[in-house]
């Protein structure tokens, strides 16, 4: 038996060099310069993510998934959910653990995953397909955007999982999570994924792991830059850097070029004059308190229902209703 799968592509290819090229010129022709972290995650990205999830020195995704391998049963059982809704999905790999619960449940009808990389969405689509009896939306799109898109109808029980909340700086964090508000309904239940605050020792290594695959992974991103806008970065003339911005409770990674030099984006007509030593911020990855987490759902118009966390303290699942009450300016 196996479950139906259906294509929704949102954000074409002509979409996403649009918001590519608009990036790369924002981020590169000014100072400070930045490229947004979604563009680390092509084929080769997404590899050394996954590699990346797999180090010693990386817990946020084994502190998840054993959150979600304890509490998928009371997860379930508290949201009631026909349909699950999950928002930045990847590989869907600690999804499963929600869904084998929802399954269990006898709840599961439908599965809707949402990634703005077509073919990781496909393939992690057809697995789901296969593996549970129910149908599966695979929707092609940028959770910033383009939200609107996921079907409607049904309990459905939205997941945003792995931190990835945490990219976002305070405003685009608001601003999503209004826009995850707008497009629940009653009887639709937020399950949040966000690592929390912790000793900077331990927070930096794991954006600076002893093998390099942080390292790797950052300079990634110019590759991209250098196939999809014929760019002439050479990456080993940077640095991979993380630091713990205390102020701003969040990691930051950047790109530090090595020496001056000049570095031509073909396809936007640009050259990016590097100072050596000059940065090039690629991620942020915010890092949260139990009360922040809920205050910022609150401000969205949510209401907290209940929290998990790992055996070690190290991130938690919050899971929340839309509020009843009509949200006012301001609050
Ligand atoms: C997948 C976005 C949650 O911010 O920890 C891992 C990405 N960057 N190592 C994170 C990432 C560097 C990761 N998220």
């Amino acid at each position: 038996m196996q479950g139906h799968l259906s294509l929704d592509v949102v954000a074409g290819a002509d979409d996403r060099r649009h918001a590519l090229c608009n990036d790369v010129r924002a981020g590169l022709s000014g100072h400070p310069k930045q490229i947004p972290p979604a563009w680390f995650y092509d084929e080769a990205g997404s590899l050394l993510f996954e590699e990346i999830t797999r180090l010693p020195e990386y817990y946020p995704t084994r502190a998840e998934r054993s959150i979600l391998a304890c509490r998928a049963t009371d997860i379930a059982s508290a949201a009631r959910a026909d349909t699950l809704v999950e928002i930045g999905s990847g590989t869907s790999e600690k999804t499963r653990l929600l869904l084998d619960a929802m399954a269990a449940a006898g709840t599961l009808e439908r599965i809707v995953v949402f990634d703005i990389s077509r073919d990781v969405l496909v393939d992690a689509g057809k697995g789901l397909a296969g593996r549970y009896n129910v149908d599966v939306h695979a929707v092609v799109g940028d959770f910033c955007h383009h939200l609107a898109s996921v079907p409607r109808g049904g309990r459905r029980l939205w997941a945003f999982l792995g931190g990835t909340i945490g990219n976002l700086l305070p405003l685009e964090r608001a601003e999503l999570l209004a826009a995850f508000r707008t497009q629940m309904e009653p009887g639709d239940h937020l399950l949040l994924g966000t690592d929390l605050v912790k000793d900077e020792d331990r927070l930096v290594a794991a954006y600076d792991d002893a093998a390099g695959v942080t390292a790797e992974f950052n300079r990634n991103v110019l590759a991209v830059l250098n196939r999809e806008l014929g760019a002439s970065f050479d990456p080993s003339l940077f640095d991979h850097r993380a630091l713990w911005n205390a102020r701003e409770a969040w990691i930051e990674m950047h790109l530090r070029s090595r020496l001056a030099h000049k570095v031509v984006v073909a396809d936007l007509d640009l050259t990016v004059c590097l100072e050596e030593g000059e940065e090039i911020l690629t991620e942020i990855s915010a890092k949260f308190t139990a009360e922040q987490v809920s205050d910022e759902l609150v401000a969205a118009g949510f209401v907290p229902l209940d929290t998990w966390r790992d055996a070690n303290g190290d991130f938690q699942l919050t899971l929340a209703a839309p509020s009843v009450l009509p949200r006012r300016m301001g609050q």
